[in-house]
């Protein structure tokens, strides 16, 4: 199932098309078609404020900044490494944005030593990002990372 969908991304990217639209379309499809996700979405990375800031996504509204070492978001950005929840309720400092989440993922979206962004997925179930979709993932979240350093948004926060 998740290699199906790790093809539909891929499939999905159309070159002529600004990297938004490509990206937007990749996290409905990781929203829509993953099975137990409540919220899928990016988050940029603003190195010298050491903040994240909300991107495209899928689900209920969610915080907008979020400082690095905070929650699993921010977490990540100052690791830069993934980091896979299995329960977010034991998670020192996790940012609840919809009650319903249960488990999450954050993989950092880099190319060439530069942090773009963080791809963020919220799963109404315990334990649901297992060894094989973490790899799924991680594969999916390098085509999102060619995608958001192309990304103009990302050139321009605030
Ligand atoms: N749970 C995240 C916050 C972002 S929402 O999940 C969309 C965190 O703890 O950083």
């Amino acid at each position: 199932m998740y290699e199906t969908i790790y093809q539909q991304c891929d499939l999905i990217v159309d070159e002529t098309l600004p990297p938004i639209s490509n990206i937007a379309n990749i996290l409905a499809i990781l929203y829509h078609e993953l099975e137990n996700i409540n919220w899928a979405g990016i988050y940029y990375c603003d190195d010298i404020k050491q903040q994240c800031i909300l991107g495209p996504f899928q689900g209920k509204i969610a915080c907008t900044k979020i400082p690095y070492n905070k929650g699993v978001v921010g977490t990540a950005a100052q690791t830069r490494k993934t980091i896979v929840v299995d329960n977010v309720h034991e998670f020192p400092g996790h940012i609840a944005c919809d009650c319903s989440s249960n488990s999450e993922i954050v993989i950092p979206l880099i190319v060439d030593n530069t942090l773009y962004a963080l791809l963020d997925i919220d799963s109404i179930k315990f334990n649901n990002f297992d060894k094989k979709k973490s790899e799924t993932l991680q594969q999916i979240a390098h085509i999102l990372s060619l995608l958001v350093s192309k990304e103009s948004a990302y050139t321009h926060l605030p």
